[in-house]
């Protein structure tokens, strides 16, 4: 089944094996005449990235790059790209890769017409208001991976290089103008990647469809992304080259994004402090700390559960469901638990103090303490 789809929802989505072909387009619809391709170090030397800077050119945009992009992307690696935006006289940015080079892409963006710090403008209240609209960049995004969703999302995440800590930068224009989805370009991820991206997906849709929020639309999305990735993640896994299962894995990622407007909960609170303390893959280590979270969750999330399983064909209720994730995972060889991530248990405090202060903490189910989310530490051990 080839997919070829345009959508508008919730910006303009080209989905369909080939369409980075349609990036100069993209760019000139947005009114860029030199646009600033931003990816991060790895991406850089690979044909994928060198083929869409071709498509500019060819097109008379220019062929720039700034790859200055670590994977975890800082306020430092945030300068230098404003920098570069600057110098080169850019009218918009390309945001091309995994979470790393769509968050510094969009960030870039943004900062490129504000006169205040990046860190006034975190997620908080309204701060984003603070910002001047006008001067925010546009922003063409092109996935690389299936996972974060960052291309159809309103935020962007930092990490302070002196705290360590992950800061969400918001804003409503953050959504890209334009966006790409060329399942060809993930066809090169290795297998452990397309398996810790598309089980960050899978968390998004889980996380969005549990939080106690009243957002139905986000639900009805989350609970199809979860069929999604119930059909087609193994499948994907198993054959990098199956161009349907890439392209439905592109569709299940945009719309974890787009569903956890919703709220997110306990898998990311944990997740978020593991991976600044270690280091950790981001999806990978939301893929250990779920069933954890799950069976913590229980009692609040029974009657929901049972509502998802019954929509995925996943017979046994809530039982059913953890079942089938511990089956997901042992397929994607997903380590048992943190101790088989590699991972002490030894800062158990340290990591719950900075769960229980983590955005998503907010959207679980069961309110987090820091002595019940102690508790959930320990589970994940
Ligand atoms: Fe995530």
């Amino acid at each position: 089944m080839n997919i070829v789809a345009n959508w508008s929802y919730p910006t303009a989505i080209k989905m369909g094996r080939g369409r980075i072909k349609e990036l100069a387009d993209a760019c000139k619809s947005l009114g860029m005449k030199k646009p600033l391709l931003i990816t991060d170090r790895g991406l850089a030397p690979m044909q994928i990235t060198q083929a869409a800077l071709e498509v500019l050119e060819e097109a008379g945009l220019g062929r720039a790059i700034f790859a200055d992009v670590d994977p975890n992307p800082n306020e430092k690696n945030l300068e230098a790209g404003i920098k570069a935006y600057k110098d080169g006289g850019h009218d918009g940015v390309v945001a091309f890769g995994g979470g790393s080079g769509l968050d510094l892409g969009k960030c870039v963006a943004f900062m490129a017409g504000q006169t205040r710090p990046v860190w006034d403008f975190e997620d908080i209240g309204d701060w984003w208001t603070r910002a001047n609209s006008d001067g925010i960049a546009p922003i063409v995004a092109v996935p690389t991976t299936a996972g974060t969703g960052s291309e159809v999302g309103r935020a962007s995440v930092i990490t302070n290089s002196v705290t360590h800590v992950k800061k969400i930068i918001f804003h409503p224009k953050f959504l890209p103008g334009v966006v790409i989805c060329d399942p060809e370009l993930t066809v090169g991820m290795p297998k452990i990647i397309t398996a810790g991206t598309g089980m960050d997906a899978f968390a998004h849709c889980l996380e969005a469809y549990s939080s106690p929020f009243y957002h139905p639309m986000s639900a009805g999305i989350a609970l199809e992304g979860m069929r999604l990735v119930k059909e087609f993640l193994p499948r994907a896994y198993k054959d990098g080259t199956d161009i349907e299962a890439r392209s439905n894995m592109m569709s299940a990622a945009a719309m974890g994004a787009t569903a956890f407007q919703k709220g997110l909960g306990a898998i990311h609170a944990l997740s978020h402090p593991i991976g600044a303390v270690y280091n950790t893959h981001h999806g990978m280590t939301n893929a250990v700390v779920m069933p954890p979270v799950l069976r913590f969750n229980r009692e609040a999330i029974e009657d929901k559960i049972e509502r998802a399983a019954a929509y995925l064909g996943i017979a046994g209720g809530f039982d059913g469901f953890y079942d089938y994730v511990l089956s997901l995972r042992a397929e994607l060889h997903v380590p048992e638990n943190l101790t088989a991530m590699g991972i002490a248990n030894d800062r158990i405090d340290e990591l719950s103090a900075m769960a229980i202060e983590d955005p998503s903490a907010g959207g679980n189910p069961v309110k987090l303490t820091l002595e019940n989310t102690k508790q959930l530490f320990a589970d994940c051990f």
